[in-house]
């Protein structure tokens, strides 16, 4: 086993992929969570979200050795028995837009507690998004406060953001592209850098580490969850452009723009929008944090802006094709933000949903693979839930794609055909070929029109 042993204090998606990640490796993990229902599923090597391969890993883990991962409720212990420490909490948004840091500020006075009772070097490391300035003036004020010991002598302290997508957690927490650690000192950013050197071993040949100190670490993960969804509001944008003239297609744009050496071509999908618990929260969160010190964010103003109206564009073009949607029987093929989830934080499902109801449709019925449950959470009795898409489009008179799930792909213009009682079909995704789908049905696509249209 390896010498060093971790506690990952936050058992979310970062958490626990990390945390199974590392078991996986014979790395010794002890896992905090206040919540002891979360506590007992992950401590019987079962993860309480869905995520792809997570339960299989944890399952392998209790397999070959199940001491390499424990689960408690008691994060103070949790530090004592490891000497690096990870803080994975959440950071939503607040009602105002901004960061909420409490469970951050929280999780730092229990390692200040137990750094109280501790002689040994101990190595912190943020993992949180969190804005400019959080991990040097809050977590290390905090932990030095309760504790009274002082950092880069006592305790280490990093900044490594977290670049994984749900639905891909465990292969972009095993092969990432770099590792981004800020350091409070030399010897925080080297006992990080040790761990990932055993952690990665071979894979850091492609992966560069690069080192930095923590405000620009912090800045890293918004200047990359900030610039994706810009690719993703830039693409609407053109998707917009391309509805105003008659056959150019957003697809081809953007796969003519995407191939420029200096650009590339993922994230520039169009269709309704980002979703999840990361885009919407961060692009905020800087954009309020910018406020607070005097500048105005506009290009950020701009990309909400566009991302919310497209959930309005597409009903827009329900209503152009079907007419007014009021008293018809309207299915959503997808209510997960993306697929491979069953999550539904800012979904553009509930902006789709909120949309119609604002033009007076009761008639609504949902199928998603995953997010039933996690939907009726959501929307409660606002919407019909189906079992199955071929239930989602019976009777249905017009059917909006929402989320790009294959099974939705799999789908040919004789199954809407079949099942609906009119074969009305917007593609909010992009997943169809357009042509073949255009001769057969009454069909729209976001980011297209036709002469006809
Ligand atoms: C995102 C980032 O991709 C991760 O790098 C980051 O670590 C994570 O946020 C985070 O901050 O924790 P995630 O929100 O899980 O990951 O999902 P993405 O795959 O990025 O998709 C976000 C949304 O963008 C989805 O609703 C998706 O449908 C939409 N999207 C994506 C588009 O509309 N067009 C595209 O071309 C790509």
């Amino acid at each position: 086993m390896y010498k060093h042993s971790v506690s990952i204090l936050g058992t979310g998606f970062i958490g626990l992929c990390s945390a199974a990640c590392f078991a996986k490796q014979d790395i010794k993990v002890i896992a905090s969570t206040h919540n002891e229902k979360k506590a007992e599923i992950i401590k019987n090597f079962q993860s309480p979200f869905f995520e792809e391969g997570l339960e299989e890993m944890l399952q392998e883990i209790r397999n070959k050795n199940p001491e390499l991962l424990t689960c408690i409720t008691d994060p103070v212990k949790a530090v004592l028995e490891t000497d690096i420490s990870m803080i994975t909490q959440g950071t939503p948004m607040r009602e105002d837009k901004s960061i909420k840091l409490d469970y951050i500020e929280s999780t730092a006075e229990e390692i200040g507690e137990a750094l109280k009772k501790k002689d040994d070097f101990h190595l912190i490391v943020v993992r949180s998004t969190v804005v400019p300035g959080t991990t040097r003036n809050l977590v290390g004020k905090i932990i030095t406060d309760i504790s009274g010991k002082e950092p880069g002598k006592d305790f280490g302290l990093c900044m490594q953001p977290e670049f994984l997508a749900e639905g891909k957690s465990l292969e972009d927490t095993l092969y990432p592209d770099r590792i981004v650690i800020g350091e409070y000192d030399i010897k925080s950013g080297n006992m990080l850098q040790d761990f990932y050197e055993y952690f990665y071993g071979d894979h850091l040949e492609n992966c560069p580490i690069l080192r930095m100190n923590l405000e620009s670490a912090e800045l890293v993960k918004y200047g990359n969850n900030c610039l994706l969804s810009t690719k993703i509001s830039y693409a609407n944008e053109f998707a917009n452009f391309a509805e105003l003239v008659p056959n150019v297609d957003v697809v081809e744009v953007m796969k003519g723009v995407g191939l420029d050496y200096r650009l590339n071509p993922r994230f520039l999908g169009a269709g309704v929008g980002f979703g999840g618990s990361c885009f919407h929260k961060d692009v905020n969160a800087i954009k309020a944090w910018s406020k607070s010190r005097g500048y105005n964010a506009r290009l950020l103003e701009a990309v909400l802006d566009i991302n919310d109206d497209q959930a309005i564009h597409i009903v827009d073009i329900a209503e152009d094709l079907v007419g007014s949607l009021k008293d018809k029987r309207i299915t959503l093929l997808g209510l997960a933000f993306k697929p491979g989830t069953d999550d539904m934080r800012s979904a553009p499902s509930i902006r789709v949903v909120n949309e119609l109801e604002e033009r007076g449709v009761t008639n609504i019925i949902g199928y998603d693979p995953k997010a039933k449950e996690t939907a009726r959470v959501e929307f409660g009795d606002r919407i019909q839930y189906a079992d199955s898409i071929q239930e989602a489009l019976k009777n249905s008179e017009c059917a909006l794609l929402i989320t790009d799930w294959d099974d939705f792909k799999k789908l040919t213009p004789k199954d809407f055909k079949t099942h609906m009682k009119t074969p009305n079909l917007i593609d909010g995704r992009r997943i169809y070929p357009y042509e073949e789908f255009k001769a057969e049905l009454p069909f729209r696509a976001m980011g297209r029109i036709d002469f006809k249209d």
